[in-house]
């Protein structure tokens, strides 16, 4: 079986991670957490990166230091993971829904306005299974209305538009380091931003927020800490950034020849923009007569593995039935979004997958679509 995704450690991880453990620093302190959290902050072009130990505490971390609370609306695409949504409600916002682009699968930008109220803060975006976001429209409407924005890069390390990295651009860049992400740690997040005092407002948060002295609180805060040895990991992989980012524009490329003519949808390039093709995601034709569900059983059954797309978040049962009270509003269309999550999965999608192996998936696609 040709796994979806599976780490990927070409360099010096184990090497620190043995340093780390040598010399006691197991916890969140030690010097690979600076060092990962300058390391990959000055991979991003931010200036400040704030580790933690998801991509949800990251993402929750930047919402709760933009004070976001409860009345205030963000708007963020409904074609996304749980993860995304989640980190507006724990604040008591409200997330406010927007469709997808057809051909990016990311937010489209072009539909933003209709759903800005007196009551919106902040735009959430999300640089779908690699590919950016339309970031040039959004933060001129950010501009022009006054609105923070965040940007969830966790699909999209090392992804470029006009050749500023994905999560430099808004207020705030939050990462996954999870163990199928471009760059990861096994478990982890970061925040990157230019705002010293978001940065330090974000380190005070996900450390129970202390102050000085310790041991007076001021605001409620979270656990949301790395540790070294989860860093001494990062530290290794911001060593093989470039290497990590081209393996997976590599095999995007070869995807993209070796798949070609079958009735399938494939990710975009679009111009100015650097898709790093986090997981290569594809779409069903309308001309495939099989459901989606098939096509994956039937891949499976020739040994490869794939995911299907995201369910988009208005038809998820937590917010559809309201079990919270700044539930999103889900009674909207969301046409594209509906249309991925009904026709598109992604398959395997390892930094280090062969020619071999993409023959070997292109070959069971076509046997199957056939
Ligand atoms: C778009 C997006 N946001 C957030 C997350 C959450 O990251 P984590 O699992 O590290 O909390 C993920 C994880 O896959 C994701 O894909």
């Amino acid at each position: 079986m040709i796994p979806v995704c599976k780490p990927w450690l070409p360099g010096n991880e184990k090497k620190y991670v043995d340093e780390a453990l040598d010399t006691n620093w197991i916890s969140s302190a030690g010097k690979f957490i600076d060092q990962f959290e300058s390391g990959f902050a000055e991979f991003c072009g931010s200036k400040f990166g704030v580790s933690c130990s998801s991509g949800l505490g990251a993402l929750h971390l930047a919402t709760a230091a933009l004070g976001l609370k409860k009345g205030d609306e963000v708007i963020v695409p409904t074609f996304t993971m749980a993860a995304t949504i989640n980190a507006i409600i724990f604040t008591g916002a409200t997330p406010v829904f927007v469709d997808a682009d057809k051909e990016t699968w990311c937010m489209d930008a072009g539909k933003i306005i209709e759903k800005i109220t007196k009551n919106t803060k902040a735009i959430m975006v999300v640089h779908v299974y690699g590919h950016m976001c339309d970031m040039d429209t959004i933060m001129e409407i950010a501009k022009d209305k006054g609105l923070k924005v965040i940007e969830d890069a966790a699909e999209a390390h090392g992804a470029e538009l006009n050749g500023k990295k994905a999560g430099s651009i808004g207020d705030i860049g939050c990462f996954s380091f999870y163990a199928n992400k471009i760059f990861t740690t096994g478990e982890g997040g970061m925040c990157v931003t230019n705002d010293s005092e978001l940065a330090d407002e974000m380190k005070k948060l996900r450390n129970h927020a202390f102050e000085v002295p310790r041991f007076i609180h001021k605001k409620v805060g979270f656990n949301y800490r790395l540790t070294n040895i989860q860093a001494a990991i990062g530290v290794a992989q911001v060593e093989n950034a470039e290497k990590l980012v081209s393996a997976r524009r590599s095999l995007g490329e070869r995807y993209g020849k070796a798949l070609k003519g079958l009735p399938l949808i494939l990710p975009v390039e679009l111009k100015g923009y650097k898709n790093v093709y986090w997981m290569y995601g594809v779409v069903l034709d309308d001309s495939v007569s099989k459901s989606k569900e098939e096509v994956m059983s039937e891949l499976k059954e020739k040994g490869v593995d794939t995911r299907s797309f995201f369910i988009p978040m208005h038809k998820q049962p937590v917010y559809v039935d309201k079990t919270v009270e700044n539930a999103p509003d889900c009674s909207g269309e969301y046409s594209i979004a509906e249309w991925l999550g009904e026709k598109g999965f992604y398959l395997p999608s390892s930094s280090d997958l062969t020619d071999e192996e993409i023959q070997k998936v292109a070959e069971a696609l076509k046997q199957v679509l056939e």
